[in-house]
């Protein structure tokens, strides 16, 4: 395993760019090989989560090529997939799993799906619930977890489902099944999650309307059979990606970091309205559309912290940044409140406890009160001198390296791998703006 240590740093600076969003690099695969043509995405993210999508779409039929900076994705037609001869091994990717369970339930198809220790203990019962309704079949461990079979339906059935928790993955699996399924298959959120596979299934010409409810939930209805037409894709830089260099600058003095042409999707943007609310000075530059996203170069300048309440309303629009909002909350002055986290405990992993856990090694105080988590924040250095057990999370990964920034003694992350699914670079990217994160050596016994 590789361990890192992270030390604190004198003021950051620079201006840098984070690699493309990962969700929407995984449905600029999925829906380029479900159309018919050739697709060409710029921008796509290549860390490990979506090289697995990669590799189970060539496994079922679409070619995948690689020039350069430009992916090329040939479809093979909604529908159209092949049997693979392989068992797909989707490694850590949650949204790779769900999502291909989605397309593929529509299929007459029999697919071997598996992935790592963390993916393998995560609840799949969410899509196999409604994608057999829509005639699927499963044959999966003990609490739908992996690996497991899916028999797609022969005569997929459209269905009316309203999502039982707010789950883009889940809303995502039921619309990409629906695209080959006869008649008009809805799903309807009462809490609005990421759409980009809505605006994506808009951009290749599917036949998908939403409407958004007077409630601000939203139905979304795809009719299937449509074809898709190849169109190229331009991804933006991840916001949560952003959030680690942006979150070190807010909390090292003297820093002013700007983070090129991120994704501002309003069902992503979470994470800055928080930090707005904190106190934190944002600046948005260059904001414009890109392949139908909104996008921006933020700067992020450092400044006092205050601790603030935040709503469970708003966490499906930054349900990834919650460890990375612990560090800054434990930085800020005064308390936090972050409501409504029961989806936490369902990530790569159980990422409620992994804040709880890594806070209180690293002199923080902070506990848990129902599904909330309330964090006493330092008002600057903390204690750290801790060592966290990153589970094959990466996002713990990165959070806690970035911790160690703002601690009197350094933090460390018992395995670096993770890292490499969502953010490669991610060490000399930060290293380059003035973090100190290094490798920490084993000690050798005599
Ligand atoms: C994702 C949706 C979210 C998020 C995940 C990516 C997506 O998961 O946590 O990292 O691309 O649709 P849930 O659908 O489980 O909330």
């Amino acid at each position: 395993m590789r361990k890192l240590v992270s030390r604190s740093a004198p003021a950051l600076t620079g201006s840098v760019a984070v690699p493309g969003d990962k969700s929407i690099s995984h449905r600029a695969l999925m829906i380029g090989a479900s159309a018919v043509g050739k697709t060409e995405i710029r921008g796509l993210l290549e860390g490990e989560d979506v090289l697995c999508t990669a590799a189970a779409l060539r496994e079922f039929g679409a070619r995948i090529e690689q020039q350069g900076d430009v992916w090329s994705v040939t479809g093979v037609g909604v529908g159209g997939f092949s049997q693979p001869e392989n068992i797909i091994d989707v490694g850590n990717a949650g949204t790779a799993a769900r999502l291909l369970m989605g397309l593929l339930a529509s299929q007459d198809l029999k697919v071997y799906f598996t992935g790592d220790a963390s993916l393998r203990s995560r609840p799949m019962n969410r899509v196999i619930e409604p994608l057999s309704k829509m005639g699927a079949a499963f044959d999966a461990r003990e609490g739908g977890r992996m690996p497991l079979t899916l028999h797609g339906a022969c005569e997929p059935i459209p269905i009316n489902y309203d999502l039982p928790m707010p789950s883009a993955q889940v809303k995502s699996a039921v619309l990409l099944a629906a695209l080959n399924t006869p008649g008009t298959t809805t799903v309807t959120e009462r809490e609005a999650t990421r759409d980009h596979t809505e605006n994506m299934l808009r951009s290749f010409g599917a036949s998908i309307e939403v409407s958004i409810m007077h409630d601000g939930g939203r139905k979304i209805a795809v009719s299937g059979f449509a074809e898709m037409i190849a169109t190229n894709v331009m991804v933006p830089g991840d916001p949560s990606s952003a959030a680690y260099p942006g979150v070190a600058a807010l909390i090292v003095p003297g820093s002013e970091v700007t983070v090129e042409n991120v994704g501002m999707n309003p069902l992503r943007a979470g994470l800055f309205e928080t930090l707005r609310e904190m106190g934190a000075d944002l600046t948005l530059t260059r904001r414009r559309f890109s392949a139908g996203e909104q996008v921006a170069d933020i700067t992020f300048r450092h400044g006092p912290l205050t601790g603030v309440d935040i709503p469970a309303a708003r966490a499906p629009t930054m349900i990834d940044e919650y460890p990375i909002v612990a560090v800054a909350a434990a930085v800020a002055k005064g308390e936090t409140r972050m409501r409504g986290l029961a989806e936490l405990r369902l990530k790569e992993s159980d990422r409620f406890l992994a804040i709880l856990e890594g806070l209180t090694a690293s002199g923080v105080a902070v506990k848990a009160d129902g599904d909330d988590i309330v964090i006493q924040g330092c008002g600057g250095l903390l204690e750290g001198g801790s060592e966290i057990a990153v589970n094959l999370d990466h996002r713990v990964a990165m959070s806690f390296l970035v911790l160690g920034v703002a601690a009197q003694q350094p933090i460390s992350i018992d395995d670096a791998a993770a890292i490499g699914t969502s953010f490669p670079g991610f060490v000399e990217l930060m290293n380059g703006i003035g973090m100190q994160i290094s490798e920490q050596k084993f000690e050798t016994g005599a």
